[in-house]
């Protein structure tokens, strides 16, 4: 095993949640700290993005499979102290984006997100359970060595003036919006001088699906119930890239304003559960050329779609649970680039561990595009 050992401490701080109730079980612990093995890497965790719905879950207030008790945690970025003996490329001391997406080494089924979900079957239950019970609310976390994805340092941090892009620790920590959204859009293969419409724009996944579409080339129609945060997401966008459109209600108005310039070649959803009822599913779908496609990754059970104009205009329908290991290597790809812009994220909290319920309330109160609440163990 190759690590900094000195600078591991025998114990650590984690969040440990007991159980699930409201108000939290949820306390700050010191444990020992983890040992790399075969397969893994312990990471010093910097900063991990906190869920809009993250008191939800972790409350029970909207049941996530997950088995207690848990270190909870995400996506988050972290510096690598150590590494199993089958590391090839990671060392300690770099600095690395950890995606929470953990799939089974033996079985394409077993999928889970590290301390957020179990998956939706026995296999992806083993993975959260056993091995990876632990995730990154903590000074310290083993993870799979897959999931870390090596970030060059002296580009995405450096002086501009020394050909760095200058974003800090937390502006990368927004990758954990942006990775979502890249995998949809991606599984809808959107090329570079497309229309693609984003719905909602203005909230946490949906305005990074804006980031990540002009990052693959598209033109974007940026669309939204809210002019006031719609026109907050145009500043994000090369002049003339993004447009907005105003989600009315009234279909036939919305579909003449999001065709204004032509049909679209991709509609991206993202909506939470609550928007079950809008229009913008009929409209957005109407709006797109013969052969378009439509990237859900929005949960909705039982949504009513227009089946006859998708069949007439041969529309595909893709639902998407998160993102491929291939998606996350593009996207850091387009970061290190250039191409994927972080500038303007708006880090409106970072929180100790201590303080994870202020953190929690914080990242359910923010509002408009961009934002992000962090916990920064
Ligand atoms: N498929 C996946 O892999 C995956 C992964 C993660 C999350 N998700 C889904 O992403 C969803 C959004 O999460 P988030 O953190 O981005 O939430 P969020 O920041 O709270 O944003 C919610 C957005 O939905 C809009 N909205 C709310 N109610 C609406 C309604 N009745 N009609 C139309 N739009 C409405 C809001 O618009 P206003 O600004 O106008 O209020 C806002 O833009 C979650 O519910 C989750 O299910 C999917």
């Amino acid at each position: 095993m190759d690590s900094i050992d000195a600078a591991i401490p025998a114990t650590h701080k984690a969040l440990l949640l007991n159980s699930t109730r409201d108000p939290y079980d949820i306390a700050v612990v010191q444990r020992p700290t983890p040992k790399a093995g075969p397969g893994s890497a312990v990471l010093r965790v910097l900063a991990v993005g906190v869920l809009t719905y993250a008191g939800k879950v972790y409350s029970g207030r909207k049941p996530y499979p997950y088995p207690t008790p848990l270190v909870p945690g995400l996506t988050s970025i972290g510096r690598v102290s150590a590494v199993g003996p089958d590391a090839t490329v990671l060392k300690p001391g770099q600095l690395v984006f950890f995606d929470c997406f953990i799939n089974g080494r033996d079985s394409p089924e077993a999928r889970c997100l590290s301390g957020l979900s179990a998956g939706m079957n026995a296999a992806s239950n083993v993975l959260l359970e056993g091995e990876w019970r632990d995730s990154t609310f903590a000074e310290y976390a083993k993870v799979p060595l897959e999931n870390c994805h090596l970030l060059n340092e002296a580009r995405l941090c450096g002086s501009p003036a020394d050909g760095g892009l200058g974003y800090t620790i937390e502006d990368l920590a927004f990758l954990f919006y942006i990775s979502v959204p890249f995998g949809g859009l991606r599984s809808v293969n959107v090329q570079a001088g497309e229309k693609v419409i984003v719905t909602p724009a203005t909230g946490a996944y949906g305005s990074a699906a804006v980031l990540a579409a002009l990052a693959m080339g598209a033109q974007v129609i940026a669309m939204g119930r809210d002019a006031a945060k719609l026109e907050k997401i145009k500043a994000y966008g090369p002049k003339g890239r993004i447009r907005t459109v105003l989600n009315t209600g009234d279909m036939d108005a919305d579909i003449k304003e999001l065709t204004r310039d032509g049909p679209a070649d991709v509609f991206f959803d993202i909506s939470p559960g609550k928007a079950f009822t809008s229009t913008h599913f009929r409209s957005c779908i109407h709006s797109l050329r013969l052969g378009g496609r439509v990237s859900m990754m929005g949960v909705h059970d039982g949504l009513p779609m227009p089946m006859m104009h998708m069949l007439i205009n041969d529309i595909t329908l893709k639902p998407r649970w998160m993102y491929s290991v291939e998606d996350m290597r593009v996207m850091i790809r387009l970061l290190e680039a250039g191409y994927l812009s972080l500038r303007g994220i708006r880090t409106v909290g970072t929180f100790p561990l201590e303080q994870f319920s202020q953190a929690f309330d914080a990242a359910a109160e923010m509002a408009g595009p961009c934002v992000q609440v962090l916990i920064t163990p």
